[in-house]
């Protein structure tokens, strides 16, 4: 029974890697039963005619039967079955082996590159243990994480308005992490991060032993020493605490940072930037509101919240109360304020001279509001289902 293009109605991966292999090894057969040139052209037509050939019948019952979300992929496999059939049934026949037999071949004539390639070709496939003509294994694409897809368009917002990035080591010393944010040591400010030290390290001065880094405000610190003003960076990273796990809470997670250092800079900008932003990533109907808030790095400090995306900011949703912002219309996003001048005293900028903001934000938060995500072990678990 000669290969017939089979109608699809299971679009799954097993099914569609299934029908990709019926077609291959038709093909193979077919090709390799090629003896003359009147075989030749047959073999072409029934492939590629472009009415009713076989990639035709591809376009029509595997690629337009396909369902929205099956498009993609479908529409992948029939192109790369289209470059595999072209290859095998658009440029070769089977019994050309020498220089003169590809010349004197109606597709060849006069392209001495396209030839010597063919008779290179051909000569692998008389010679080599196996077909080195067939295409590879084809590895499935993956796609971007969720967290990393949401941190690289926070980033794009930002670029857009003339941040750089910078970025900073996950194992800090306590002096980028705590001391020079003006934490001084043993102040109960640091028990809000619940900080994971590295084991062993009673011998160093204070100032110099290892942390897993609480947040990505130190990369501030590291920035102000290497850059004199005006700075405008952000610094994407992954961040650690002692937090048990449960649906809001993970010991790692990622950050994105935000600082901003010039002359008259003021809490304006910042109010500004963070609007901006806010409504870059949740649409332009969104509201940011200012809660005042306290970080030993910044004065003022402040909590920025977002009206609710889920019942409109209206706290009411459906006839019932708003379970995503607990009824109030407004959810907490992130942490900002205004750089405190102590802090400029430990990377030699004159308090006197410039000023600036600085934020931070929890890039999960955002990935699980922007995606409806109910629990945030689903970005670290690596089952692939949800990545899909
Ligand atoms: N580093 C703070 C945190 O992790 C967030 C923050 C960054 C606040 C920058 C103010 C300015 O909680």
């Amino acid at each position: 029974m000669p290969y017939t293009v089979p109608k699809l109605t299971d679009f799954s991966a097993g099914a569609l890697d299934g029908a990709k292999r019926e077609l291959l090894s038709a093909l193979e057969q077919e090709s390799a039963a090629v003896a003359s040139e009147n075989d030749w052209k047959t073999f072409r037509d029934r492939w590629m005619a472009r009415k009713n050939g076989i990639l035709t019948q591809l376009n029509d019952q595997w690629l337009k039967a396909a369902p929205g979300p099956n498009k993609r992929e479908v529409g992948q496999l029939v192109n790369e079955l289209k470059l595999i059939v072209d290859h095998r049934a658009g440029t070769a026949y089977a019994n050309v082996d020498t220089f003169a037999d590809v010349v004197g071949h109606p597709t060849m004539r006069g392209n001495v590159d396209e030839v010597k390639a063919l008779i290179s070709a051909r000569r692998w496939k008389s010679e080599a243990p196996f077909d080195v003509t067939l295409p590879g294994v084809r590895r499935p694409l993956g796609a971007e994480h969720p967290v990393m897809k949401t941190m690289n368009e926070l980033i794009a917002v930002f670029r857009n308005l003339g941040y750089s990035v910078e970025e900073g080591p996950e194992i800090e010393t306590d002096f980028y992490n705590f001391e020079a944010l003006n934490f001084p040591p043993n102040h109960p400010a640091r028990d809000t991060q619940d900080t994971l030290f590295i084991a062993g390290q009673e011998s160093k001065p204070a100032r110099d032993r290892l942390l897993l880094r609480t947040h990505t405000s130190p990369v501030q610190i590291r920035t102000m020493q290497k850059m004199k003003p005006p700075v405008r960076v952000v610094c994407p990273g992954k961040v650690h605490r002692n937090d048990a796990l449960d649906a809001t809470h993970s010991p790692i997670f990622h950050q994105l940072e935000g600082l901003a250092v010039d002359t008259n800079i003021t809490f304006c900008d910042l109010k500004g930037t963070l609007d901006h932003a806010m409504k870059a990533m949740f649409g332009s109907s969104v509201k940011t509101r200012f809660y005042p808030s306290f970080f030993p790095f910044t004065e003022p400090s402040a909590d920025v919240q977002i009206s609710c995306i889920f019942c409109d900011g209206k706290g009411v949703r459906d006839g019932a109360p708003c379970r995503n912002c607990k009824a109030s219309g407004w959810i907490e996003l992130l942490g900002c304020g205004m750089v405190d001048p102590n802090v400029y005293g430990f990377v030699d900028y004159d308090p006197a001279k410039v000023s600036g903001f600085a934020f931070g934000m929890g890039v999960e938060r955002i990935a699980i509001l922007k995606y409806g995500v109910d629990d945030i072990q689903l970005f670290f678990n690596g089952d692939v289902r949800f990545l899909e």
